[in-house]
């Protein structure tokens, strides 16, 4: 899960690495490192913020380089496990994402030969196992094929040689690695975000290939030492669309930029649509699998494809589809949803049932991720770099391409069209802005905090806890607005606030009776809704829309909600404690 870019060309390499670890942040931010070469290697590391460290990392020359942003797996958050680390003299250096899975055996064989580590970390061991085989053959490519032969595990990682200044080399399985195409000059990275600045010209490697670049050529191999043809694309997002602009934090500019998003969500292919529509009709079995916020979208998919569109679905977390996956064969589809498409659990699970024969399907944000190039169909949100850790657009984003699914794939076309103007709902649900900082003032010294909804407002109940969690660190459980009487009605006093999704539909009079429960036992309610009810202590109040789009409308509160308790408890919004943006370890 973590971030990692390299360089090669003209220009001064720090600055460039600098500025594109600051933009890899998002998938990492514990501790960072940079290496350069000129006549030698020279390394700066540091501790929490980029660039902060015992010395300034613009002091380093040279014209190529590679720097990492790092969220721990193995090894303590110290500078000795910072990346980039290095060969015993110090003549390689490379950084790594993902995990070497057996480091403890190949750590103890190269301590045997002499080796001597210097941090606590899995990846480390890859600098020595260059070291011991370029020792031997004295060549870069050989070095490199022969250390990826010997390491288990998930890797994208890059390397600098002080003895060839003029090249740099990257490999990747099963992590994400991409080539910036510049003017003489290239960029090797986790994803485009770090680069996009100076070219939209992009080489995805494929898994199990490696990089070799100098300033003016690159060259891809495959595991075997195969020269492997590449294409070159052009991707589309733009500069600006990656800074914070006028808003305090990205989560913030991220919930505002809903009103945009969520009609770009609507600009499909339509000839793609349909296929996507045609395979999932088609299907004898339908399994929809993502992990955190993009499986709550999932479960919104399963209620929608089933309801509207009489396709019945399951939606599975990622990290539990091996227990589903006796049932996965040929006739199956598997619908994978994911913001990164990087998810090492939805990577793993769409693996397995290709290996079963299922034809995958992905919903995903960002072009060119692993999951996109490994499904059979993608469809994109458009909604652009989403770089607060918590998904706020791609969820809205996710929630419009699945409507537009259900109602394609039903033959709804009036749907699709009412669809075309939500956009005004949300710019008037965002109005809503000085009544969440009221409700966040009031409430955020709280502990514990319950979210509860009915059928579709379910899932937006999960959401709800999950964004509060995760960003103002309060406990917080999403329930079924039913279950609550089944136990946890226990927990609620007369401090315990709840919040209770209920618009004007058909679950509005028994969410409402569930609420009256919770009142009657001191409970603060905090309701949402387009209608005002007496039960209620706070209420976000917003305008009647179509019935069923009421989940994308009331998510955004809650979005906003958690975004204002966590800075009334200064928490640090766009980089949560302990997580990354893309969780790419299973
Ligand atoms: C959401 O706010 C989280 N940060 C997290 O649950 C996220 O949705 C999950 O890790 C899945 O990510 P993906 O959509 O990129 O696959």
């Amino acid at each position: 899960m973590c971030g990692i870019i390299g360089y090669i060309g003209d220009r001064d390499a720090a600055p460039i690495l600098l500025k594109g670890i600051e933009k890899l942040e998002y998938r990492g931010y514990d501790s960072w490192g940079l290496a350069t070469i000129l006549d030698k290697i020279s390394i700066r590391k540091g501790i929490g913020k980029i660039g902060e460290g015992p010395s300034d990392p613009l002091e380093l020359k040279g014209k190529a380089g590679i720097a990492h942003t790092r969220w721990a797996t193995h090894g303590g958050i110290t500078e000795e496990n910072a990346h980039p680390h290095t060969s015993c003299k110090g003549e390689i250096a490379i950084v790594h994402n993902g995990i070497i899975e057996n480091y403890q055996e190949l750590r103890r064989l190269l301590s045997d030969e002499g080796h001597n580590f210097t941090s606590q970390t899995d990846s480390e061991v890859i600098a020595h196992l260059l070291e011991r085989y370029y020792n031997k053959s004295k060549n870069i490519k050989n070095a490199l094929l022969a250390t990826i032969k010997k390491i288990k595990g998930t890797f994208a990682f890059l390397v600098i040689f002080h003895t060839d200044p003029n090249v740099i080399v990257g490999a990747r399985k099963d992590a994400p690695l991409v080539v910036g195409v510049g003017e003489d000059e290239f960029f090797l990275a986790s994803d485009v975000l770090p680069f996009i600045e100076y070219t939209d010209k992009v080489v995805f490697l494929d898994n199990l290939e490696i990089a070799i670049a100098t300033k003016n050529l690159l060259k891809i191999f495959d595991f075997k030492g195969k020269e492997v043809k590449k294409s070159v694309t052009q991707v589309a997002w733009e500069v600006g669309d990656a800074s914070k602009k006028e808003f305090a934090h990205y989560t913030l500019k991220e919930i505002y930029e809903q009103s945009s998003t969520i009609k770009n969500a609507l600009y499909q292919d339509r000839m793609k649509l349909e296929d996507f529509c045609k395979a999932i009709k088609g299907a004898k079995k339908v399994f929809i699998t993502a992990a955190g916020t993009s499986f709550h979208a999932g479960l919104l998919a399963r209620y929608f494809f089933s309801k509207i569109s009489k396709v019945y679905c399951e939606a599975i977390l990622a990290s539990e589809f091996g227990q589903i996956i006796d049932w996965i064969d040929e006739g199956t589809v598997v619908l994978a949803i994911s913001q990164s498409g990087e998810t090492a659990d939805v990577l793993h699970a769409t693996r397995e049932a290709k290996e079963k024969g299922a034809r995958i399907l992905s919903i995903v944000n960002v072009m060119g991720s692993t999951l996109d190039r490994e499904s059979d169909f993608s469809l994109y949100l458009n909604c652009g770099p989403e770089i607060g850790v918590a998904a706020t657009k791609s969820f809205t984003a996710q929630l419009v391409l699945i409507y537009l699914l259900a109602f394609t794939a039903a033959d709804k076309p009036v749907y699709v069209n009412k669809l075309k103007i939500l956009d005004k709902c949300v710019e008037s649900i965002l109005k809503v802005e000085d009544k969440v900082i009221e409700i966040a003032e009031k409430y955020k010294d709280i502990n514990d905090f319950f979210f509860i909804g009915r059928s579709t407002h379910y899932p937006i109940a999960l959401e709800g806890a999950l964004k509060l969690k995760e960003l103002s660190y309060i406990h917080a459980e999403g329930m079924a607005a039913g279950e609550l009487k089944h136990g946890t009605l226990a927990l609620i006093d007369d401090r315990t606030p709840v919040v209770v999704l209920n618009p004007e539909d058909d679950t509005y009079h028994e969410t409402l009776s569930n609420t009256l429960e919770m009142k009657a036992r001191g409970a603060k309610i905090i309701g949402i809704s387009n209608i005002d009810n007496e039960v209620y202590d706070d209420l976000i109040l917003f305008p009647k829309v179509e019935e069923l789009f009421y989940p994308i409308i009331e998510v955004i509160p809650l979005q906003m909600l958690a975004y204002h308790m966590a800075i009334g408890r200064g928490a640090d919004v766009d980089r949560p404690r302990n997580l990354a943006k893309s969780v790419t370890v299973k």
